[in-house]
């Protein structure tokens, strides 16, 4: 037995005695106790498809209810809400008709004013703030295809908000009377030591499905006070420019387009589709594949950056694709030097999301941002980033803690959650089904390279593929859902996957984990250079390239921007 073993299982004993002691202080109504990491890793479950259910649904029409536009001239609607610090929020919204044909003539951003009137007691608004406003145009100049251009889109961030405070706001222009009905937020609590946010949603790959309004529902119901949505967001880009009957496959729709079109309205009927929740609960963005609409020219994102507001110049980032935020004690991490100025005893946990998952064991999507693993996981091991959230997979899996495809108790809980109901239906294969291991060519990335490997070591040496579940693959089902991340304390967070099918039922969850730390263990782990943590002794792969170089850090895990900043 090796020495890491040998610390593993004591760690795992002290774990249990912990365990005893978090279930009778939170749970302590004679539940069945919820499993801890501690008690990891797991021996993996398969959950698959319940037939009984649909694999997928179509898209709402533009004429659904909770997408038509119900306000005209320039009344707010599509009103949204984005953390920007602790103190400070965003406000966006749109005004004005957006125009769709083959000619299209922008609106002027000046014809409308940027002001959020607010207060803490409703119809008392004691401040008034003023921002910014822009248009953005989707042209596509090919035979046949139509153009679009926005209504005005403004931004407006709302800064020296009290913590843990009510606001109740009104968005538009009180010059011409076109203000917003009333709305209401709660800022976050002040980071600090033993304070967190109450309930982060996450949600991955939502699109505007009948299947997304259950995932929407489901997510209200849950009460989140911030929403994490993990990528691809509207499906816009699964249209023709005339609109018509969206395609449920991102690749067939299109075979002899002259460039993969979209129908821009969508991401308009997306804006009043979540605009109940997210005018008064924050939501955080991140880019996905499915917001890259390129236009002539190499012009991407151009959608993705206009209507959301992100703190990219309160974290410094200088972007739009990467930034961070506190919120309460978790802090939301994508750069690099905001992962070196970290305060672990201020701000214990550390949590990362961005769109393609690392570790995957479905057929869809496998090993596909291998490069962007590969380049970037000692980075998130050495800072010691207790979770990551990603999409991309239309279905859930959350992994046991692993580091280069070895078990390793110190490292990050991989969790995919693409399962928000979009229109290209739920995964259903695992990449250990017979006949179902992908072969190399058919998971391509848009961007990052190709670093498909066989695994040099374990059970599935020599192979692209295992025949069976993977051992860090803790648990994972076919299904549509959400999930939901409570930080108990600095130590604890409970993670719970809620599933669609459960809306209408009481105590039925999907998945449920206490996701625990061992800062005493791990520091020293990696203070000592142990083999646990050492990426040099670590065989998983057989790669030579784990090369934790700043530039290979921004050159990968940028790659969207850099992309777009080259105009490719
Ligand atoms: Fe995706």
């Amino acid at each position: 037995m090796s020495a890491d073993l040998v610390n593993y299982k004591l760690l795992l004993w002290v774990g249990k005695m912990t365990l005893i002691i978090a279930a009778m202080a939170v749970l302590g109504n004679g539940q069945k106790s919820i499993p801890t990491t501690l008690e990891g890793p797991f021996k993996p479950v398969t959950r698959r498809f319940d037939p009984s259910l649909r694999r997928g649904s179509d898209d709402l029409g533009m004429d659904h209810p909770r997408l038509r536009r119900t306000v005209s001239g320039y009344f707010p609607e599509q009103i949204a809400l984005a953390l920007s610090a602790p103190t400070s929020m965003w406000v966006s919204w749109v005004t004005g008709g957006a125009q769709i044909g083959t000619h299209v003539t922008a609106l002027d951003p000046s014809s409308v004013a940027s002001e959020v009137w607010y207060g803490k007691e409703s119809g008392k608004y004691t401040n008034k703030q003023t921002g910014m406003s822009m248009v953005y145009s989707q042209l596509y100049p090919y035979e046949g295809l139509l153009n679009y251009t926005s209504g005005i889109i403004h931004h407006v961030r709302l800064e020296g908000l009290e913590p843990g405070t009510k606001y109740y706001y009104k968005c538009g222009d009180g010059s011409i009377l076109a203000l917003s009905e009333e709305h209401t937020f709660e800022t976050l609590p002040l980071p600090g030591p033993n304070v967190y946010p109450r309930r982060i949603a996450v949600i991955g790959d939502l699109g505007l499905t009948h299947n997304s309004t259950t995932t929407i529902d489901h997510v209200t119901q849950n009460d989140p006070s911030l929403i994490l949505m993990v990528g691809d967001l509207s499906y816009a880009n699964q249209y023709r420019t005339n609109g018509g009957k969206g395609a449920s496959c991102f690749s067939c729709a299109f075979p002899d387009a002259p460039i993969r079109e979209t129908y821009q309205p969508r991401w308009d009927g997306w804006g009043r589709f979540m605009e109940p929740l997210i005018s008064r609960v924050p939501m955080m963005v991140i880019e996905g594949n499915h917001e890259i609409e390129p236009q002539a020219a190499g012009v991407t994102f151009k959608s993705y950056l206009a209507r959301f507001a992100v703190p990219s110049e309160e974290s410094g980032s200088g972007s739009h694709f990467y930034y961070s935020f506190d919120a309460g004690g978790a802090q939301y991490a994508w750069l690099m030097k905001d992962l070196e100025k970290v305060d672990r005893s201020v701000t214990p946990w550390l949590v990362a999301a961005w769109h393609p998952p690392w570790y995957n064991s479905y057929s869809s999507h496998y090993q596909e941002f291998e490069c962007m693993r590969q380049q970037m996981e000692t980075l998130l091991n050495q800072h010691r980033v207790d979770i990551v959230f990603s999409g991309h997979v239309h279905a859930y899996e959350r992994m046991n803690r692993v580091y280069n495809y070895m078990l390793n108790p110190c490292a990050p809980v991989y969790i995919t959650v693409g399962d928000g109901g979009n229109i290209e239906q739920v995964d259903v294969d695992h990449a250990d089904d017979p006949g179902k291991c992908p072969s190399p060519g058919d998971n391509m990335p848009e961007f990052g390279g190709v670093c498909h490997l066989n695994f040099s070591s374990g059970p599935a040496k020599g192979k692209f593929c295992w025949d069976w579940q993977p051992e860090w693959s803790a648990f994972r089902e076919s299904s549509f859902g959400h999930g939901i991340l409570e930080v108990i304390n600095s130590t604890y967070a409970l993670w719970t996957w809620h599933r669609n099918q459960d809306i209408f039922k009481d105590n039925v969850k999907g998945d449920q984990i206490y996701i625990v730390q061992q800062p005493e263990f791990c520091s020293r782990a990696t203070r000592d250079g142990s083999r646990s943590l050492d990426p040099k002794q670590s065989d998983g792969t057989g790669s030579d390239s784990l090369a934790p170089l700043i530039a290979l850090f921004v050159t990968v895990s940028l790659a969207i921007s850099l992309l777009h900043g080259l105009g490719i």
